[in-house]
């Protein structure tokens, strides 16, 4: 398999997310993002690691985006930190901060690279959440500023842009979890926090429309193969409200076919609650791609005592199935299949992968970072996609997660998903065997 079997217009990009790399987290302006104060106080982040300085990415990015180059992307998938350009959320701009991605995006243009942003990336500013951050009534209000400033402002070099990532991600952990920022709990927050953002990312886009000629948009949705345990009725349900949750939430909105409430209590309820009937032509939209970001499948039991859900992840090491460090399930069929997933539904006309990738430890072996599990991952799911295209799903590309070891949120600098090695001390970069591997996939 070589990178040309995909064609000569598939894209290849890596992909990175501001407050996992930027550093600079309270210099030249930037207001805090709820990433800042949830690490500090919260004492939820392994090791209690905090983003503040990260990869420094912030003084280095030339070099990083050098890096990219060298590998022989073509992409170069990054995000804007809101409260970099509005430190409180809304109102008076940080000029520094608008710079700074002006900087970004004029280096990616002088090395031929396409400049893909993402609007959203998780790190609200903290001001926002001061006032009930997804979960308030007036973030629709303050997210659609934000979007038309960056689309005012960057729209003239910016063509490909990204609206929010991973919606189910940040709604579930951050606001019903509370595993992640802001550290809120609840199933009553997750819903608030739900349908702000089903209706953010719709109108998010159309402002992207309206503004940036020959715009190229998209959003991008976590997704995994959900797999019942057995075939019993009560796992066999488990596994399709997980399904319900993890993969059709926030896409179906946006397909206009509103939440997938049907046959479950909880949910119809919400529904009613919040007459989520009257937003399903806002939260529509025509994105041009489906962003979709696959890490794993899950193994899905029925369990009483989980509450909303009522079912329970069987753990890929308690199935003796391979796995990352992460415990993640490796299992590239699985990516085939979330892939034909998304692709079934006739509106969605295109899907890019924006992110995939992969923990493993690292080890120096001969002065070299031979990470032979990242490349084996990378090979196994690459082919896996080349299977859907083949097929005749229309994949327009694929975006490495991630170019460096960074700040794995909850997982603090642990977690090393990079094909560049990071040593945080001294912020030196060592390409990885996976990078390498990359820049020869690439250039055949
Ligand atoms: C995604 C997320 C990324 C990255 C990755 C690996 O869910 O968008 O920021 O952390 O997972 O865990």
């Amino acid at each position: 398999m070589q990178s040309s079997h995909f064609g000569k217009d598939f894209l290849w990009g890596v992909a990175t997310a501001a407050a996992q790399i930027e550093g600079a987290a309270n210099a030249y302006g930037k207001g805090p993002s709820i990433w800042d104060t949830f690490s500090k106080r919260s004492g939820k982040i392994k090791k209690g690691h905090q983003p503040t300085e990260a990869c420094d990415f912030y003084h280095r990015y030339k070099e990083d985006i050098a890096l990219v180059k060298t590998l022989g992307f073509t992409v170069f998938r990054f995000s804007i930190s809101w409260s970099r350009i509005f430190p409180l959320g809304d109102g008076a701009v940080n000029k520094e901060g608008v710079a700074f991605y002006h900087n970004v995006i004029d280096e990616c243009l002088k090395l031929d690279l396409i400049p893909m942003v993402t609007l959203y990336h998780w790190d609200l500013p903290e001001a926002l959440s001061k006032e009930g951050g997804w979960t308030a009534f007036g973030i629709n209000a303050w997210f659609n500023d934000y979007v038309s400033f960056c689309a005012k402002e960057y729209g003239a070099k910016v063509k490909q842009w990204i609206v929010i990532n991973e919606p189910f991600g940040f709604t579930s952990l951050g606001y019903m979890l509370g595993v992640h920022a802001p550290g809120q709990t609840g199933v009553h927050n997750f819903f608030e926090a739900a349908l702000h953002t089903a209706i953010a990312q719709a109108d998010g886009a159309k402002i992207l429309r309206g503004e940036v000629k020959g715009a190229v948009i998209g959003t991008a949705f976590s997704c995994s193969e959900i797999v019942p345990y057995t075939q019993s009725a009560p796992d066999l349900l488990a596994a399709k409200r997980t399904d319900a949750l993890m993969n059709r939430f926030f896409l179906e909105p946006v397909l206009g076919l509103g939440f997938p409430t049907a046959n479950w209590e909880v949910l119809e309820k919400f529904a009613i609650s919040h007459s989520t009937w009257r937003y399903q032509e806002r939260m529509k939209f025509d994105f041009d791609f489906i962003g979709i970001q696959n890490y794993f499948p899950l193994v899905i039991r029925y369990n009483a005592f989980i509450p909303v859900v009522q079912a329970w992840e069987v753990k890929a090491k308690n199935r003796r199935a391979p796995h990352t460090a992460m415990g993640w399930e490796v299992n590239a069929d699985s990516f085939y299949r979330i892939i034909r997933q998304f692709a079934a539904y006739p509106q969605v006309k295109n899907i890019m992968v924006t992110e995939n990738g992969a923990y493993f430890q690292d080890h120096l072996v001969d002065g070299k970072i031979n990470d032979q599990a990242r490349i084996d991952y990378f090979k196994a799911y690459l082919a896996a996609m080349l299977k859907a295209k083949n097929d005749g799903v229309n994949i327009t590309g694929y975006l490495a997660w991630t170019l460096l070891d960074n700040f794995e949120w909850a997982e603090g600098y642990q977690a090393r998903f990079g094909i560049v090695y990071n040593d945080f001390k001294t912020q030196q970069r060592t390409i990885k065997q996976s990078g390498y591997w990359w820049q020869e996939f690439l250039s055949r």
